[in-house]
């Protein structure tokens, strides 16, 4: 085949491969916009399940839309036994990423049908996936910890249900509003690399129960999702801040990436880490501070002189897991917390997808060998 005219791309960077009118980035700007709307706003003002209305169906929803949503979703926080037991079955050393890419596929098992021309079938895997995903984390977390799942409580709201079914205990109402927050932050960034999976996985006309699990293996890689978790590592690394200098001299000399820095998109600081890292402050002003903050700060400050030419500032990892760790979650569920969130995008991208589908299938620059004889086993 004639591969001359063929040009390659590594990492599809600046191809489009797809219309889309859920999110505008303007990286040189700072800006990003889900449906038209600035995140600052929707931060201030709106809840996650409204915004997940909003990214999925296109507009904000009226006060009956909304109180349906959120009521639909109550409902459907609840997981089958036989999916709490199957959880039961995972090792308690596994990753809680590689569980919940486990349970969200299984729900294709219980929910069969693969009727995606069906608004029903379609409104009903929407609520599904946005309200069992969180249950099964905390159900996760609780299993591994020997504990039986506790089943959420209908009296609170999405993301006070859910740090109550994380911790076993109700947290203060500041708690789950940050929490609530931190997900508008992350539910939708264009075409991500697990919103890219996503689109693919439903560009094949598969269950949208499929598409949420390839999506969530996606994320869970460190260049990805995974980040948020290796930003608190990095900085315990570090230790003190009068350790940073030394860290980033040593960093660009050995060629290794300042985890929580850069981004394909952004040419500056990433909108969603400037409020996280206002949320972290409201956090710290109310229940203390983080020491490994300063060492943050003084990273950021001392890092971009060095890197910002280049347009590597601080991305929405960076300051996540710190509000992650003053909320009291563990570590490796910062990834699945960012999937609790991006599911509300994966859905948008599955809808938009199958309202003008066609089949993924890029072409490829072929290196391999020419065509050959073959050689018998007894004689290689
Ligand atoms: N620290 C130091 N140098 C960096 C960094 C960094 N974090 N990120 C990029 N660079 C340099 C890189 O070495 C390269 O330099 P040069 O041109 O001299 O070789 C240049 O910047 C371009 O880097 P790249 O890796 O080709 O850029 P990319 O667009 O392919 O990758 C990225 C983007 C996010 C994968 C990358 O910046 C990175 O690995 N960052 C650290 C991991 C991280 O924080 N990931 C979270 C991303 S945001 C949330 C999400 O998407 O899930």
């Amino acid at each position: 085949m004639d591969h001359s005219k063929l040009i390659l791309k590594p990492g599809l960077e600046g191809i489009p491969v797809t219309q889309s009118s859920i999110c505008d980035i303007d990286g040189k700007k700072g800006k990003l916009l889900y449906r038209g709307y600035e995140i600052g706003e929707l931060a201030q003002k709106s809840s996650f399940l409204e915004t997940a209305f909003l990214l999925i169906w296109g507009e904000l929803p009226s006060s009956s839309e909304l109180r349906d949503f959120e009521a639909e979703v109550q409902m459907h926080r609840r997981l089958s036994f036989r999916v709490r037991d199957m959880m039961k079955c995972f090792p308690e050393s596994g990753h809680p990423m590689d569980a919940l890419q486990s349970s969200a596929a299984s729900l294709g098992l219980f929910y069969s049908r693969r009727a995606i021309d069906d608004p029903k079938y379609v409104y009903n895997a929407v609520i599904r996936l946005i309200a069992k995903i969180p249950t099964m984390i905390a159900a996760f977390q609780l299993i591994r910890k020997g504990h039986d799942p506790i089943q959420p409580r209908d009296d609170l709201t999405y993301s006070a249900n859910f740090l109550y079914m994380l911790t076993e205990k109700e947290q203060d109402p500041l708690a789950a509003k940050v929490f609530d927050k931190c997900l508008i932050l992350h539910a939708e960034h264009s075409l991500n690399a697990s919103t890219f999976s996503a689109r693919v996985t439903a560009s094949t006309l598969t269950d949208p129960y499929a598409v949420v699990a390839s999506a969530v293996g996606t994320l869970a890689g460190p260049l990805h999702g995974g980040a948020n978790e290796d930003v608190i590592a990095m900085l315990e690394s570090i230790n003190k801040p009068e350790n940073v200098s030394s860290f980033i001299e040593n960093s660009l000399r050995d060629k290794r990436k300042i985890m929580g820095f850069g981004h394909r998109e952004y040419r500056v600081k990433d909108p969603r880490a400037i409020i996280l890292q206002q949320l972290a402050e409201e956090l710290f002003d109310r229940f203390g501070k983080d020491e490994m903050y300063d060492v943050a700060k003084r990273l950021e400050k001392e890092a971009i002189p060095k890197l910002g030419a280049k347009g590597i500032y601080p991305n929405v990892d960076f300051y996540s897991g710190l509000v992650y760790r003053k909320l009291g979650i563990p570590r490796d569920l910062f990834t699945p917390i960012f999937a609790i969130s991006r599911v509300a995008g994966w859905l948008a991208h599955w809808r938009e997808q199958l309202g003008a589908n066609r089949i993924f299938r890029p072409s490829q620059i072929y290196t391999g060998s020419e065509p050959r004889k073959w050689t018998p086993l007894e004689q290689r």
